[in-house]
């Protein structure tokens, strides 16, 4: 699915926040731009608060209509007056709505953005982000992340790149048995000049088609201070590749943070084990609390082996989340896999390659079994609190 990219036109930090939380609360995953202007100049969907000078703020829609003419533009208005829905429309504006705005019309407003921007202008290339974390170290969400990228770039032949986002000697490359020249620092400190060309110079190519933005070679980095950074370096990524895989590893930071917000789809890798399962739900609650939509999470079991030490069903029952997928455990086959730098999909037949490749075309097809999270066909609700002007 695409990303969006919105922008909130505002003085107001409370007005910025809370539609910063709606935006990246929805089914659809859409990045704020933090720069009112906006560096790639190209927001998709813009919210534009009219609560005070509303002539100012109505030359403000005319402006971005001029300047962004295939998005939706919001505006927010304390009170719906006709004569103010008419000045916003002839502005330019898609969508009015009072503020604050019910929930429901307001991520129904955003999937019709979405819907306008697939079908009357064609869809901009926007990647399919699938971010793996872990519920805690040692999971496999490395092993997970690597050999689903490798059969991901396999099976499509489209552009797939594995971002291996874990501060500190990532591991992705190592799996591969690739060695990368530079890392995700160096694409986040020169976010001014990344272009296909110098991307290029960034990743490291291995033999299955896949591309792999290396991890930091720095205990500290990317850091709390980096989070920004990622967040526009993911940006400026769905714009290049086709699907973008990324290796979060298993801690809650401002970085992950940034990912869990780009991503279609959070693969959360855990194992049928008491740390596992408490640790899942943490997260799981910790996903909603942040505002990344949970209707985005698949839950994968890895290393699965009878006898459980936690059948699958009670791990289901603790989490209150389906089990999505589940990976048997097979330590030779996956340690010899990753000791020769060889993955799995390419060693031969063992019963991991075989659901590692069903998962993947799974991906590959989400139509097939609805795997990639689609937008919720939720009924609206309070549809008198907006009001459609297009
Ligand atoms: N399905 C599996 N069966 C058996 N062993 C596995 C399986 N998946 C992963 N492993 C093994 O578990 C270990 C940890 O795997 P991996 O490095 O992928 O985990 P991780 O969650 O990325 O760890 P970290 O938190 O260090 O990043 C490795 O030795 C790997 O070979
Ligand atoms: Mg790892």
């Amino acid at each position: 699915m695409a990303q969006l990219v919105g922008l909130i036109v505002t003085e107001d930090d409370t007005f910025k926040k809370h539609f910063g939380r709606l935006l990246r609360a929805g089914a659809i995953p859409v990045s704020v731009l933090e720069d009112r202007t906006g560096r790639d100049g190209s927001p998709d969907l813009i919210i534009v608060d009219t609560r005070g000078d509303a002539a100012s703020a109505m030359s403000s829609i005319e402006r971005l209509r001029a300047g962004a003419p295939g998005a939706g533009i919001f505006a927010v208005a304390l009170v719906a007056e006709p004569d103010l829905i008419l000045q916003a429309m002839r502005a330019g504006a898609n969508e009015f709505f009072t503020w604050p705005p019910a929930e429901d019309t307001f991520h129904g407003a955003v999937r019709r953005a979405a819907a306008r921007r697939e079908t009357v202008q064609g869809a901009r290339a926007s990647a399919t982000t699938l971010v793996f974390f872990g519920a805690k170290g040692g999971a496999g969400t490395t092993t997970l992340a690597v050999n689903c990228g490798v059969e991901v770039a396999r099976l499509s032949k489209r552009s797939t790149l594995i971002v291996d986002l874990k501060p500190g000697l990532g591991e992705v490359a190592l799996f591969l048995g690739v060695r990368p020249r530079y890392s995700l620092l160096d694409a986040i400190d020169n976010l001014h000049r990344l272009d296909r060309e110098f991307l290029k110079e960034l990743v490291v190519k291995h033999k299955s088609g896949l591309e792999i933005l290396s991890g930091s070679d720095q205990f500290d980095r990317p850091g709390a201070a980096d989070g920004g950074a990622i967040e526009e370096l993911f940006r400026l990524l769905a714009r290049q590749y086709e699907y973008i895989l990324i290796d979060a590893g298993s801690q809650i930071n401002s970085c992950t943070v940034a990912s869990l917000y780009t991503a279609d789809t959070i693969f959360l890798v855990a194992n049928p084990d008491v740390p596992s399962v408490r640790n899942a739900q943490r997260l799981l609650e910790r996903v909603r609390q942040l505002g990344a939509c949970g209707e985005r999470v698949r839950v994968l079991l890895n290393r699965a082996a009878e006898p459980y030490p936690i059948p699958p069903k009670q791990i289901e029952g603790a989490l209150g989340h389906p089990i999505h997928h589940t990976f048997s455990s097979d330590y030779k086959t996956v340690s010899t896999a990753l000791n020769s730098g060889v993955p799995l999909a390419l060693t031969g037949n063992s019963d991991i390659a075989a659901q590692l490749d069903h998962f993947t075309r799974q991906i590959l097809d989400p139509g097939a079994e609805g795997l990639v999270a689609q937008p919720a066909r939720r009924k609206l609700a309070g549809l008198e609190r907006l009001v459609s002007i297009w």
